[in-house]
C-alpha cells in the first residue's frame, strides 16, 4: 500500500525540527549544510524538500563540503557511473571528517534503497552517520535529532510501496523555474531500469494540492512550471482524473507562464493527450518521449509496451496536430542481446523522427533487474563504437532541426545571462530550445519575442523584435 503522511506524522517531524533548531540556536555560529543531489529532476526536487527542512532547523547552506557541519548526499542509482560518483565523493569525505569529527554525514536517495549498497556503506564507509531511504525523506528532522543527541549511526530504510508527504517546507533552487512533483514512483518495470525498485509504486498527488502549489509559485514570480513524474501520462489514474485534465486546470490559471513536464512514456501518450496539449496555450511545445530503441524486438525485451511503428505513428500525429512541436528522446545503446541490425533501426528512427536533441546512454546493468540476467555478448568496445556512431547521426539531425528555426520569431522566457557572447541574455522557447540574444538585464524573468538569426548545435542566436 502507498499512503499519504498523516497530519500527526507531520506534526511529529515539525516538533523534531523545533528541537534541532533549539540545539542549533545554542551554537556560536549557525551551522552550515552541504546538500548535493546527484540525480534527475525528481531527485533535485526531493533535495529542495531536504533543504527546506534543514532551513527550518536553522541550517545555512554551502556549496562546499569543507567547513560544513552536515553533508547530505541525495543519490541516484540509474546507471553505474551515477553510483560511482557518489562512492567517490563519499570516500573523499573521510578526510573531511578527520579534520572535523563533529561533521555529520548522511546519505539518502535512490541508491540506498538497494540492500547491497547499504551493506557496502555500512562496511566500507564508517564515517557515514545516517542512511535514509526514499520513503522516509520526511523523517530527516527526527534522524538528525537522534544522531545529534546520541551520535549513534542510524540506518532507516523501511520496506514500503511509497508515501506522499504534503506540507513539508521547501527551499527552491530558483524562483523563476519551479519544479512541482505530480506523482511519485513507477509501475512500468522496464527490464533495464532500477527506478521502480527504489521509488516504489505509482502514486499521484491530489489535484488541489498541485494547483495550490502552482498558484503560489506563480504568485511568487515563477514563469516556468515543470511538472514531474517518472511517467506523468499515468497521472491521476487512481484518483479518477487524468494528466490531460490536470494540464487543462493548470492552463486555466491566470497569467503568462509556461508548463512543461517530465517524463512521458510513449505507451501512455494518447491522441487525447496530444489534443489536450494542442489546446492548452501555456503548455510547452516540447515532447520528450523516451523511445530507448528503434527496434521492436529490443523494445519487447525492454518491456516498453510499444513498437517502433506505434512510436512513429505517435510522433507523426504530434507533427500533424502541433506543427511547431519539438521532439526529444532518450536512447539506450547496447541493451543485452541488441545487435548491429537493431542498432541501425534506432539510427533510422532518429532520422525519421528528426529529434531536436537526445539523451544517450550506454546500457548499464542494474542488480535485481531482469535485463541484468540476460545474456549480453556484445563487448564494451563495440558498444562504444555504436555510441559514437549514434552521436554523429544525432549531431547531423539536431543541426538540421535547429537550422529550421532560423528566421522564425519565437516567444522566449528570458532566464538569465547567456554563454555565447559577453553580456548576452539567455532564455528558452516554447519548444524548450535555448536562445541567446542581446538585451537589458531587466528582461530577466519576462517573455520577449526573439527573431532567430543563427543556429549552433546546442543553442540558437537571435535578436529581440
Ligand atoms: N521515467 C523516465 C526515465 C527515467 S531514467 C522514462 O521512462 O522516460 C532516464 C533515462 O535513463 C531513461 O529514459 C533511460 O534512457 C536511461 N536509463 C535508465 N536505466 C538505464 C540503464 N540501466 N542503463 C542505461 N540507461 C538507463
Ligand atoms: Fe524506468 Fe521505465 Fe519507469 Fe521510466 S518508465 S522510470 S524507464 S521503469
Ligand atoms: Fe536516479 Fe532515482 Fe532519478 S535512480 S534518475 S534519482 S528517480
Amino acid at each position: 500500500m502507498t499512503y499519504k503522511i498523516t497530519a500527526e506524522e507531520l506534526a511529529v517531524q515539525k516538533d523534531y525540527m523545533r528541537r534541532v533548531a533549539d540545539i542549533n540556536a545554542q551554537r556560536e555560529l549557525p551551522p552550515v549544510a552541504h546538500v548535493h543531489s546527484f540525480g534527475c529532476q525528481q531527485n533535485v526536487s526531493d533535495g529542495e524538500k531536504l533543504k527546506g527542512m534543514l532551513a527550518e532547523m536553522g541550517y545555512g547552506f554551502s556549496p562546499e563540503v569543507r567547513g560544513a557541519d552536515l553533508v547530505l548526499f541525495n543519490t541516484c542509482a540509474v546507471r553505474e557511473n551515477a553510483e560511482d560518483r557518489v562512492f567517490g565523493n563519499l570516500g573523499a569525505l573521510k578526510h573531511n571528517k578527520k579534520e572535523n569529527p563533529d561533521m555529520l554525514v548522511g546519505v539518502c536517495g535512490c541508491m540506498v534503497q538497494q540492500e547491497h549498497i547499504t551493506e557496502k556503506i555500512k562496511r566500507s564507509f564508517p564515517h557515514v552517520d545516517f542512511v535514509m531511504g526514499t520513503h522516509v525523506l520526511h523523517t530527516l528532522p527526527q534522524i538528525i535529532y537522534e544522531v545529534l543527541t546520541d551520535r549513534k549511526r542510524r540506518i532507516s530504510i523501511p520496506e514500503c510501496d511509497g508515501v506522499i508527504a504534503e506540507g513539508l517546507p521547501l527551499k527552491r533552487e530558483s524562483g523563476l523555474k519551479v519544479s512541482v512533483p505530480i506523482m511519485y514512483g513507477c509501475n512500468n518495470f522496464c527490464t533495464y531500469c532500477i527506478v521502480p525498485y527504489v521509488r516504489g509504486r505509482e502514486r499521484s498527488r491530489d489535484t488541489e494540492d498541485i494547483l495550490r502549489e502552482v498558484r503560489a509559485a506563480i504568485n511568487n514570480g515563477a514563469r516556468d512550471i515543470l511538472l514531474l513524474g517518472q511517467n506523468v501520462n499515468s497521472y491521476g489514474k487512481e484518483l479518477g482524473t487524468s494528466f490531460s485534465e490536470l494540464l487543462r486546470r493548470i492552463n486555466d490559471i491566470e497569467g503568462e507562464f509556461r508548463v512543461c513536464y517530465m517524463s512521458s512514456h510513449p505507451k501512455d501518450a494518447t491522441r487525447g493527450l496530444i489534443d489536450a496539449i494542442a489546446e492548452c496555450e501555456k503548455v510547452t511545445r516540447h515532447f520528450h518521449l523516451p523511445v530507448q530503441s528503434g527496434s521492436s524486438r529490443i523494445l519487447k525485451l525492454m518491456n516498453r509496451h510499444y513498437t517502433r511503428e506505434h512510436y512513429l505513428e505517435l510522433t507523426r500525429y504530434i507533427r500533424e496536430k502541433i506543427p511547431d512541436a519539438a521532439l526529444t528522446s532518450d536512447i539506450i545503446v547496447g541493451f543485452p542481446g541488441e545487435n548491429y541490425e537493431d542498432f541501425k533501426e534506432t539510427l533510422s528512427l532518429i532520422r525519421e523522427v528528426r529529434f531536436d536533441s537526445l539523451y544517450t546512454f550506454i546500457y548499464s546493468p542494474r542488480k535485481g533487474t531482469k535485463a541484468a540476467e540476460m545474456p549480453d555478448p556484445v563487448s564494451a568496445e563495440e558498444k562504444g563504437k555504436w555510441f559514437r556512431e549514434l552521436l554523429e547521426v544525432q549531431q547531423e539531425v539536431g543541426e538540421n532541426a535547429y537550422r529550421g528555426y532560423v528566421g522564425k520569431v519565437m516567444r522566449v522566457l528570458c532566464e538569465g545571462v547567456g554563454r555565447t557572447r559577453d553580456g548576452c541574455l539567455t532564455g528558452k522557447t516554447r519548444q524548450n530550445v535555448i536562445v541567446d540574444f542581446d538585451g537589458d538585464r531587466e528582461l530577466i524573468g519576462q517573455f520577449v519575442n526573439v527573431e532567430i538569426t543563427d543556429a549552433l548545435n546546442w543553442a540558437l542566436l537571435g535578436k529581440i523584435v
